[in-house]
This record gives C-alpha cells, sequence and structure tokens, in this order.
C-alpha cells in the first residue's frame, strides 16, 4: 500500500518542501500539506487557478495532487497558547484549528496515520542581524519557529507515525562552519535543530522503531532565501568552489527525502545528510 506523508512548510513552488513533496508523490506517497496560516490564501487559490500546473507535472507526465492543505503556524502547540493579537489578526481569523496539536489531530481524525512526516520551515525575524546585535526575543523566535517547531511536530505526530515510519528536517551548514550574514539566531536554530534531530532519533527509534534524519541542503533560491539576501552569492560561492560545479537543483534535495523516506534507507538515523554537490568537503574556497 502507498505511504502517506505530512509536509510542513509549502506555500509555493520555489521551496524544498515543495521538492520533496514531487519527489515523495513520483514515489507513490499520498501528499498532505501544512502550510503557514498567513500564506495559506494565497497558496491555495494559486493551486486552484492552476498558477503551479506545471511545476506540479511527475516524471510520468501525472500532475501531483495534494490531497489536503492544513492550515498550521508551528510556533504555537495548542490554542492556550495563542496570544490575543494572533487571535484577532485578520490574517489567521478565517482559519481554525492551525495549531501543532491540532494539526495533528485533524491528520488523524482524517487520515488515522502517516508514514511520513517532514519539517521544511524556518523563520528568524532578526536574521539580518548579526548574532552580536540579535535580541533576546529575536533568537527565541528563531529557535521556537525553526527549532522547537520539529520537537513539537514530531511529538504531536509520533502517536500516528505507523511502524517503518520516518521523519526528516532541513538544515543549513550554518550550524557548524561561519556563515556571515545567517544571522539572528538562525545559526543557533540550526545546531540546536541538528542536535535535536541524534536525540529525537533515540527517543523516537526506543519508543516505535521510527528514524529521524535531517538533510543539511545547499543554497536554494526559495522565498525564505531570497529574504536572507545573500542567497545569489551563495549559490555562485558554491558553484565556483564545490566538487560538483552545478547548480543544486530542489529536485535532488527532494530524491534524498525520498530514499530517507524509503526502506532503503532503513539503517539510517540520527543523521545529517549533506545534499550540497559536496561543499561541506572542502576546507578552502579554491
Ligand atoms: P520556503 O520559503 O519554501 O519554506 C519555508 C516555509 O516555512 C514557508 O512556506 C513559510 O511559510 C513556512 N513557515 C515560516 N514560519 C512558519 C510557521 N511559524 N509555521 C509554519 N510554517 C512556517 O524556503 P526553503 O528555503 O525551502 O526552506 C525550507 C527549509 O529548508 C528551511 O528549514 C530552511 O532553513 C531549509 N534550508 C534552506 C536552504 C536554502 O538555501 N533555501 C539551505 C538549507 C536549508
Amino acid at each position: 500500500k502507498g505511504k502517506r506523508a505530512f509536509i510542513a512548510g509549502v506555500a509555493d513552488d520555489n521551496g524544498y518542501g515543495w521538492a520533496i513533496a514531487k519527489s515523495l508523490a513520483a514515489a507513490g506517497a499520498e501528499i498532505l500539506v501544512g502550510t503557514w496560516v498567513p500564506a495559506l490564501n494565497i497558496f491555495e487559490s494559486s493551486l486552484r487557478r492552476g498558477k503551479f500546473d506545471e511545476s506540479r507535472v511527475l516524471p510520468d507526465g501525472s500532475l501531483m495532487e495534494i490531497t489536503k492543505i492544513y492550515p498550521l503556524d508551528a510556533v504555537f502547540d495548542n490554542p492556550e497558547d495563542v496570544p490575543e493579537d494572533i487571535k484577532t489578526n485578520k490574517r489567521y481569523a478565517g482559519s481554525s484549528k492551525w495549531t501543532v496539536q491540532e494539526a495533528a489531530e485533524s491528520v488523524k481524525s482524517d487520515f488515522g496515520s502517516i508514514d511520513i512526516l517532514v519539517h521544511s520551515l524556518a523563520n528568524g525575524p532578526e536574521v539580518l542581524k548579526p548574532l552580536l546585535e540579535t535580541s533576546r526575543k529575536g533568537y527565541l523566535a528563531a529557535l521556537s519557529a525553526s527549532s522547537y517547531s520539529y520537537v513539537s511536530l514530531l511529538k504531536h505526530f509520533l502517536p500516528i507515525i505507523n511502524p517503518g515510519g520516518s521523519s526528516i528536517s532541513l538544515t543549513y551548514i550554518a550550524s557548524e562552519r561561519i556563515i556571515p550574514g545567517y544571522g539572528g539566531g538562525m545559526s543557533s536554530a540550526k545546531a540546536a535543530l541538528e542536535s535535536d534531530t541524534r536525540v529525537l532519533a533515540f527517543e523516537a527509534g526506543r519508543r516505535k522503531g521510527i528514524r529521524v534524519n535531517a538533510i543539511s541542503a545547499g543554497p536554494l533560491r526559495s522565498r525564505a532565501a531570497k529574504a536572507i539576501g545573500f542567497i545569489d552569492m551563495m549559490i555562485d560561492y558554491s558553484s565556483a568552489n564545490a566538487p560538483l560545479q552545478k547548480e543544486l537543483s530542489a529536485e535532488e534535495v527532494g530524491n534524498t527525502a525520498a530514499f530517507l523516506a524509503s526502506p532503503l534507507a532503513s539503517a539510517i538515523t540520527g543523521g545529517v545528510i549533506y545534499v550540497d554537490n559536496g561543499l561541506n568537503a572542502m576546507g578552502v574556497g579554491v
């Protein structure tokens, strides 16, 4: 029987979440996505109007179907956490049940279970600021949206992940090497995400035999990356310096996710897998 995937962090066709959805769909999985509440309307209407049809094409010529789109804001675990200003914000007013716990409950009541959980989201309000200029609030917001959001997702979805299932998140090498420009505590957030990948692999492995891995991806011109501002420079740096001198495609990350979610990867857990044309292996620029 086909597997079912829930991919958190899809709001257009430019990011890694979309590419992962496509690779999983091409491998026969049913696709559910979680979309950030403020981006939900535009994503749904663009999808409905056919704006993404070209990028929905799968290798066999069919179009990727998204069975259901769930509103999600991964910085809130349950309704008691939601502050008044968000509750009354008009970008949130049209949606309901978008905290992590409620999203997991909705998926459970709609489908019963999933096999694959993907976290492809990050946010750091002060990403443009060097760490030395980052406020406590900005730093904690980066960790909340980009690191704890994964702990919370896995915690709430674990009870409905089938045996043999697995989970994947997306990280960046700024966690372990100095990448000037990846500020606001985002480098710290990725370091936490990678450390948590190991601990969560242990806990989810012992409890349910579920595998937990992270993909450390090279630079992609996604919406989130464009907001950081240095993405073209990072892409150029990679083509100049990586062992493989080609632009990284989102599909290459998607295909790795499909491999990691498949039985072919049945002994791989707690890992950070580089999908970056090998840039991580370089010691100096050339
Ligand atoms: P993206 O813009 O396609 O994805 C980020 C998504 O996170 C967006 O859909 C956004 O709506 C969502 N989001 C933000 N805050 C949220 C919240 N509180 N609740 C729910 N959703 C929220 O951009 P991209 O780059 O594909 O990002 C996906 C993952 O890949 C992120 O973890 C990012 O750090 C990681 N990554 C990206 C790289 C790049 O060069 N683009 C390189 C390495 C890792």
